[in-house]
């Protein structure tokens, strides 16, 4: 019989799922992968903590009892080859989580792929921070055996996260709620991907620019490959207490955030020196799509008088 309308058929559907959260999107992508405390996720060292939020990467790890391990992260948060290789290597190791920070691509990246896929561990890309960013015109996300994002961090959502699993040896035996508030929904399919990227990326190399001009801080990444498509604008307080700086930028209706102020207690300072000296001096500017010229202007002006004050 030819039917005059198709069946729903599973084959013709992306192994995509909504969630709540990214967290519970990771949170999914761990227990697919059959990770416990039996064996082992290999973490980067930069995880952040706060007292509202808890720790979006660290949580489900602590609540699911997974092992774990570190790898150290360079100072430009990129993934540090030799420890990376060294540790991946040990059998109890079953997979390995890499952040693409702020939504930038990690820039050991075909390092990475190439070392899981030699040691069969699986591969979890999170793109909490990489909403819509690419590499190699292929989208960040496209490349893990599972990878998720947050849509809330880039829309103006209040939640929303999406799974996204992208091997299809992965058997997933656990029923996924695939669930989405309306509201987040209605937003993420009537938003202007595109466009809100374009601002995001003018907003950064408009304040790649000028942010020359101030002392006293300067950018995490000072260039912006094409594809990429920031989540906010990273800077390093050179000398001035950071908080400081934060609270001056608060008291002057400016809302930065610092990616990661805190982190977890488990990467420890004496470990991973690196990492803690990041945390300490980051700043992280806003530079979503209400955000204009003028206003960026205006947080530069403010920024540089409260770095120049005494
Ligand atoms: C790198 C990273 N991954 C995952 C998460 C979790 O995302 P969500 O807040 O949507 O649960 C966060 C934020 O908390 C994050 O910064």
């Amino acid at each position: 019989m030819i039917k005059k309308k198709q069946k729903l058929n599973k084959k013709f559907l992306k192994k995509e799922y909504f969630t709540q959260r990214g967290r519970i999107a990771l949170s999914y992508a761990l227990q697919i992968l059959k990770l416990n405390k039996e064996n082992k996720i290999l973490l980067p060292s930069y995880i952040g903590l706060s007292e509202k939020e808890g720790s979006g990467v660290f949580d489900p790890i602590r609540q699911l009892k997974i092992g774990y391990e570190f790898y150290t992260l360079n100072d430009d948060l990129s993934i540090n080859k030799e420890s990376f290789t060294e540790k991946i290597k040990q059998d109890k190791i079953k997979a390995a989580l890499i952040i693409h920070y702020f939504g930038f691509c990690q820039k050991n990246f075909d390092y990475v792929l190439k070392t899981c896929k030699e040691n069969k561990k699986y591969l979890i890309e999170d793109c909490a921070h990489a909403f819509n960013s690419f590499y190699k015109n292929k989208k960040l996300g496209a490349y893990g055996d599972i990878s998720f994002y947050s849509i809330h961090k880039f829309l103006s959502t209040n939640d929303g996260g999406i799974l996204l699993i992208n091997n299809d040896k992965i058997k997933i035996q656990k029923k996924i709620d695939d669930r989405i508030s309306k509201r987040t929904f209605t937003i993420l399919y009537k938003s202007d991907i595109e466009k809100i990227s374009q601002i995001r990326r003018n907003n950064y190399t408009y304040i790649l620019e000028k942010i020359k001009d101030i002392k006293g801080v300067h950018p995490f990444y000072r260039t912006l490959l094409d594809g990429v498509t920031p989540i906010n604008f990273p800077v390093i307080i050179e000398q001035k207490d950071r908080n400081n700086v934060y609270f001056e930028l608060q008291k002057r209706k400016i809302e930065a955030v610092s990616l990661y102020h805190t982190l977890i207690p488990q990467i420890k300072k004496d470990e991973y020196p690196i990492s803690h000296q990041i945390s300490s001096r980051i700043l992280n500017l806003p530079i979503h799509e209400e955000i204009s010229k003028k206003d960026i202007d205006m947080m530069l002006r403010e920024l540089n008088k409260i770095l120049k004050d005494d």
